[in-house]
């Protein structure tokens, strides 16, 4: 499937979403460097009332008179994930910016700032499916925050053929139990208020004493904990939890002691 003509065409009018890695500038690639600093039009996703993360990583970076677009969501934490009123709303503001960046996006090259990489569970994704067709998007790849946290533990994550399951913190319990032991290593995301509950999933398939939390991972101020050293029950956003996959050594190429 052709997405783009030619993905570096990105200094025409259109949209390009630049992936800004986990946290650290310095983790930004080279191109998304180049995008970020000749912007004249930036837009980014934040909390109402917050700075926004990918806003916050292009610090110190931007061209002056860059103009900005914060794209507000109506609701983050306030409503459960299962009340329609979530869905309804967040629907209604993807719609309104959809439109708002597609007038944008006629007479000018606007840069969507995005941390982590853009299609690795970005909130970037609901206006791409919506713009596509209708506008040139380019999409940038960018360092994943996993990536950063788990080599912030400085341990090895995945090896031979560990199957490395990624989950959200937000689902049900008995779901997280179920793909979480059929994994060998593990990452969750979207933590926030379900540390309990995960806690719990890490003891039912018996590696809690394994388990890594890892909060700003790359930014400053980031910590690296051993779970069991954690005493809070609810994290930052920016939080996430890592078990490590296990080298596996097949007895046949196991080396003797001598
Ligand atoms: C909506 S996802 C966005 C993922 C992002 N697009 C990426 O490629 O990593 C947000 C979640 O990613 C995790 N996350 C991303 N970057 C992180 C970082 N630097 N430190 C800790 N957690 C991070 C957190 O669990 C957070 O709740």
């Amino acid at each position: 499937m052709s997405v783009a003509a030619d993905p570096m065409a990105d200094d025409g009018p259109g949209i390009t979403c630049v992936g800004l890695g986990p946290g650290d500038p310095d983790l930004m690639s080279v191109r998304a460097d180049r995008l970020v600093r000749g912007a004249t039009d930036i837009a980014y996703f934040r909390k109402a009332g917050r700075p926004g993360k990918a806003r916050q990583i292009v610090e110190g970076l931007l061209a002056p008179g860059v103009r900005e677009y914060a794209m507000e969501y109506p609701v983050t934490t306030e409503l459960p994930l299962t009340d329609p009123a979530y869905h309804s709303q967040l629907a209604a503001f993807y719609a309104d910016w959809t439109e708002r960046l597609a007038d944008l996006a006629a007479s000018r090259r606007v840069i969507v700032l995005c941390e982590g990489d853009p299609f690795f569970y970005g909130s970037f994704m609901h206006l791409y499916v919506r713009l596509q067709g209708r506008v040139p998007m380019q999409v940038v790849p960018g360092i994943t925050g996993m990536s950063g946290c788990w080599t912030a533990t400085g341990t090895p994550m995945a090896w031979g053929d560990n199957v490395v399951t990624v989950l959200m913190g937000t689902l049900p319990e008995a779901e997280l139990v179920r793909h979480a032991a059929a994994g060998d290593a593990l990452v969750v995301m979207k933590l926030g208020r379900n540390l309990p509950k995960l806690r719990r999933v890490l003891a039912a398939i018996g590696r809690l004493e394994e388990a890594w939390l890892v909060q700003d991972g790359t930014m400053p101020g980031q910590t690296v904990r051993r779970l069991a050293e954690v005493p809070e029950a609810t994290v930052p956003y920016f939080s996430i939890l890592l078990v490590h996959g296990r080298e596996r050594v097949p007895a046949a190429t196991a080396i003797a002691a001598p």
